[in-house]
């Protein structure tokens, strides 16, 4: 989606805002841009296309200003084009803005100035913002820095949808306007000089001192002050939070690729996601909540809610939730949840799962559950993200910066957190069942479990040559198997353009195995030995009809053959997934290199779906 950068300082904002947007490339784009604020006002460079090619644009040399604002924009209104491209300019060409989000009211919006006069450029919904301050600007008739807040606070009211903004106008030279709403902002502080970004990463190395904004809060940053207002030009007194992601975590490395980074990332991801909420001998510790035995009696139902592997990761711990606390447990995609009115009641809990945690459906779906009454859990990677300044209560993975679209140590980190959850849930209850306590044990050795698969990945490497050309793939298991599955068909499909499918073993036999053929790849995941027996079966009708298969286990095969067998270590069926997912992370990432693809930034999609 679309990312931001800005600049305010004593140095030439230009090759900073250029070094951030490159740090943002992973997000997904189409065009990029930039305005610095000149001698004789605001100057832009822009195209349709990468960062790097603004860099081939003889203007971009001229731009000497210490103040600047930066764009990369992943197209919604209007194609991708240079006039599309952002920063926006307002028709006197005194205001420029850059914007994340969607104007949803933008027709009628420009239908107003275009009945005052004004002329539009692009197709985009954002040009109604530039045009939009200056309208109540120059209404205003008052030049000072409180009336051109006025303009802006008057713009914001009117708009609907989200936002993030960042604003120049040449009456204030030294200045740089921020505000946003549903789509997330940080301000980066530094001596002498102030950072704007839509992610942390891409300014982490400028600071580590962040200021969150929250919806609708305006900033006003100058290169060695910044002033925080309300909607109604109130001010209000804001902390910044220390971050300490370091910045080597948002470098690649020796590593070809961010992907690759971060599947090898997951041992440390996990340790630091576990920390001190897991020590022998004692209950979970989850200082975040408060919540005790008669509330966890008091409830209905479980809501485990978000979208694509951050659901996975909540299929894959319904079976703690349900089997030893005994509330049954909904998994839900955010983008249906928020639209089928669900039967959310003031004794539900609703968990919503989100790395970035400023999906635009997860978030709109904590607040149709907090406007039912239920009470919410935000399960994030991303400090003061959305979801955990909307949700009642945060818990925090520690998998660090994730920059690959797609998503690995963010995945295993979040299964970790709701284990743990449900099993502080379930002590909470007063449950006492062996396997709790065998499941907190192998969360500690999970690490090393997984360290174990990476040792050698040969075998996978080799197999993913055989799949290549393939056009299809099918992966099945049973279970908590069948969540994996899943997770491992999307992981093929989006970085390997491979059409994959995921089914529940048994389903196979009922419309999908007739696209059985010689030659097509079935991936098995079988972890579970109550139902080990039933995928072999499954998978033995498929090996008769001429698929080639790749297996993930640590069950015994019973003597039956399959084209490839991955072992992984004995882990507990209750979560499983942390380890059987590793595997079908690394076939999925040599497939895509074995393609030549970009694995980091695979085509159409992006690492924060900021918009429906
Ligand atoms: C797939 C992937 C996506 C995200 C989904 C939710 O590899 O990364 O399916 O899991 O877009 O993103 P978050 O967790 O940021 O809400």
């Amino acid at each position: 989606m679309c990312g931001i950068v800005g600049y305010i300082g004593k140095k030439k904002a230009e090759p900073i805002l250029i070094n951030g947007l490159l740090r943002l490339e992973y997000r997904g784009y189409d065009s990029a841009g930039i305005a610095t604020m000149e001698e004789d006002g605001i100057k832009t460079v822009k195209n349709k296309g990468r960062v790097a090619c603004l860099l081939d644009i003889p203007e971009i040399d001229k731009l000497e200003g210490t103040v600047g604002i930066a764009h990369t924009r992943w197209a919604t209104h209007g194609k991708p084009t240079d006039i599309n491209s952002h920063p926006h300019l307002d028709n006197k060409k005194t205001t420029a803005v850059v914007h994340n989000g969607i104007i949803e009211n933008y027709i009628e919006l420009k239908e107003f100035l275009k009945n005052n006069g004004y002329e539009f450029l692009s197709q985009t919904d954002t040009e109604v913002i530039p045009n939009l301050i200056n309208y109540y600007y120059e209404k205003e008739n008052d030049k000072t820095e409180n009336g051109f807040l006025r303009a802006i606070s008057k713009t914001i009211k009117d708009l609907k949808g989200s936002f993030a903004i960042e604003v120049l106008n040449n009456d204030f030279k030294d200045k740089m306007f921020v505000i946003r709403k549903d789509s997330p902002l940080v301000i980066g502080k530094g001596e002498g000089e102030n950072y704007i970004s839509s992610d942390i990463p891409a300014i982490l190395s400028f600071t580590r001192d962040f200021y969150l904004l929250e919806d609708y809060e305006l900033a006003v940053l100058e290169k060695d002050n910044i002033e925080f207002y309300n909607l109604d030009l109130q001010k209000i007194e804001k902390t910044p939070k220390n971050i300490t992601w370091d910045m080597s975590s948002a470098e690649k490395g020796d590593y070809d690729d961010f992907m690759l980074k971060e599947i090898y990332e997951q041992p440390k991801a996990i340790r630091e996601t576990i920390g001190a909420r897991i020590t022998k001998n004692q209950k979970i510790n989850l200082d975040e909540l408060d919540f005790t035995k008669e509330y966890l009696e008091s409830i209905d139902r479980i809501y485990i809610v978000a979208c694509g592997t951050a659901m996975h990761a909540g299929l894959a711990v319904r079976k703690i939730l349900e089997e030893f606390c005994k509330i049954q447990t909904e998994v839900d995609i955010a983008s249906e949840f928020r639209y089928r009115n669900p039967l959310v009641t003031k004794n539900s809990l609703c968990i919503f799962v989100s790395q970035s945690g400023e999906t635009a459906d997860t978030i709109a779906a904590l607040k149709l559950a907090k406007s039912k009454g239920a009470k919410t859990i935000a399960i994030s990677n991303v400090i003061g993200s959305s979801i955990t300044n909307e949700a009642d209560y945060s818990l925090y993975t520690h998998a660090g910066p994730e920059i690959a679209v797609a998503s690995t140590k963010a995945y295993t980190s979040q299964i970790v957190l709701l284990a743990i959850l449900g099993i502080y849930f379930a002590e909470t209850l007063g449950v006492v069942e062996k396997e709790l306590e065998k499941i907190k044990e192998e969360l500690l050795q999970v690490p090393s479990k997984i360290e174990d698969v990476l040792k050698d990945t040969s075998k996978i490497k080799v197999f993913a040559q055989k799949m290549i050309k393939e056009k299809n793939a099918f992966y099945v298991g049973r279970g908590i198997d069948s969540t994996v599955a899943m997770e491992g068909a999307l992981k093929l499909k989006e970085i390997s353009y491979i059409h994959s499918e995921s089914y529940s073993a048994g389903e196979l036999k009922h419309g999908a195995i007739a696209l059985i053929e010689n030659g097509v790849t079935v991936v098995g995941i079988m972890t579970d030995p109550d139902l080990k027996h039933k995928t072999i079966s499954n998978l033995q009708e498929v090996i008769t009809r001429g698929a080639k298969t790749f297996v993930v286990t640590n069950q015994d095969l019973e003597n039956v053959t399959f084209d490839e067998v991955i072992r992984i270590d004995e882990i507990s069926p209750y979560i499983s997934p942390i380890l059987s997912v590793v595997p079908l992370q690394l076939l999925a990432y040599y497939i895509s290199k074995e393609k030549g693809l970009d694995v980091d930034k695979p085509r159409n999609l992006a690492k924060s779906v900021t918009v429906e």
